[in-house]
């Protein structure tokens, strides 16, 4: 047993040597980086993927800030990047391991290397912006907006998201833009307060007005199909309704052209938000409406709305249709009892978008 110990204390100190040794003795010299055939990089090898993009501007999608637990940031890699790591299996599937797909985050430079990027991410930006305002718009979730400095403007779809950098840290967390994209110097976010969160304690506890903050982005693949007109169903769940809100507000602009019902889970009536504006766009266009969903409404809520997980609620009111899509963002259970749903009401998996968190 004493003998087992001993040799396995050895070999844990020699794999701590070797990451010490590798990190500070060993050099890769220079590599080049070739970005989708055109761009190339020359870096001195040794960092990550992910990080030498972040110095050249190049900004993807990295939601945990490299810790390998988002799987965000996927690029195809074509050459020199070496075996895939067992930190990425879990979200590589098959058929991305086939065409070579990696995390950025995870495939160190020690040789020239060639990837694709897709071009939507080329167009993600660094963002330098200031807090004009900040509401607590229930107990635990705040509502902030941010004024563009740097750029000035920003395009994105509704729907999509930026990634905030908490300040003094490499640290971002992503955040769902809740404001409308034609409103394009002001970004506004709903941030939940999540106990002990490095990110969403910063925004509740220290973060103020005037303050300066560097975002990334937009990303993400969840955002309104304009080419369709198909009836839309949005469900949505804490924070989940800052996407919607943007979805929403640009077709509100856009003189709400399809129909869209509007589904929002909360516990009680204190966890609702956004009320009257739902409310006033439901007065402004018959072809849209909201309904809210209590689980638990208190005695004091005097609540005569739909009751249940909203999910329930979709089951009864939603009409059956395959000619629908459907929006959902809010936690994992919601999404997958949402799909559960909407799939018994003949909505094509390929018309259901979802981001979940
Ligand atoms: C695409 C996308 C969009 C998002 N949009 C929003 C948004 O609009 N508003 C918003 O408030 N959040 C949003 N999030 C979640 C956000 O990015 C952070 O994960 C969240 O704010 C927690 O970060 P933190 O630094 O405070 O917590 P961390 O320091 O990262 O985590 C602390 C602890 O809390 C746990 N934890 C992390 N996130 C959650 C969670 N959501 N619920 C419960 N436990 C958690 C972790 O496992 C860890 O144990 C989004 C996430 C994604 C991927
Ligand atoms: S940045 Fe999150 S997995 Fe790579």
């Amino acid at each position: 047993m004493t003998a087992i110990l001993l040799m396995n204390s050895i070999l844990f100190s020699i794999a701590i040597l070797l990451v010490i040794a590798e990190k500070f003795l060993v050099t890769y010299g220079e590599c080049e980086i070739v970005i989708n055939k055109d761009k190339m990089l020359k870096v001195q090898g040794g960092d990550t993927l992910l990080n030498y993009f972040a110095q050249a501007k190049i900004f993807i999608p990295s939601a945990c800030g490299g810790k390998a637990t988002c799987g965000y940031c996927k690029v195809e890699v074509l050459s020199g990047g070496g075996h895939i790591l067992p930190t990425e299996e879990i979200f590589i599937s098959r058929k991305e391991k086939l065409k070579g797909l990696r995390l950025a985050c995870q495939v160190k430079v020690k040789n020239n290397i060639e990837v694709l990027i897709s071009p939507d991410l080329l167009e993600a930006q660094e963002l330098e912006v200031t807090v004009i305002k900040i509401e607590d718009v229930t107990s635990d979730i705040k509502y902030i907006f941010l004024r563009l400095d740097e750029p000035a403007s920003i395009k994105f779809k509704p729907g999509q998201y930026v990634q905030f950098k908490i300040p003094e840290t490499d640290e971002f967390r992503a955040y769902s833009i809740a404001s409308s994209p034609l409103q394009n110097n002001v970004i506004e976010l709903v941030v939940r307060l999540v106990p002990s969160g490095l990110c969403s304690s910063y925004i509740h506890e220290a973060l103020d007005v005037n303050d300066k903050i560097t975002l990334t982005g937009p990303f993400g693949d969840f955002y309104l199909r304009e080419d369709s007109g198909r009836d839309i169903i949005c469900i949505g769940g804490g924070c989940g309704m800052a996407p919607i809100r943007s979805i929403l507000l640009y077709l509100k602009e856009k003189g709400m052209p399809r129909k869209v019902m509007y589904f929002f889970g909360a516990r009680s009536k204190k966890d609702l938000f956004f009320t009257e504006e739902l409310r006033e766009l439901e007065r402004e266009f018959k072809n849209f409406r909201y309904i809210p969903a209590l689980s638990e409404p208190r005695p004091q809520d005097n609540w005569d709305g739909e009751t249940g997980f909203v999910t329930q609620v979709v089951e009864r009111l939603m009409p059956e249709g395959s000619d629908q899509e459907a929006y959902l963002c809010g936690p994992q259970p919601m999404i997958d009892a949402s799909i559960k749903v909407l799939t018994q009401k003949r909505v094509k998996d390929i018309y259901i978008y979802y981001d979940k968190f």
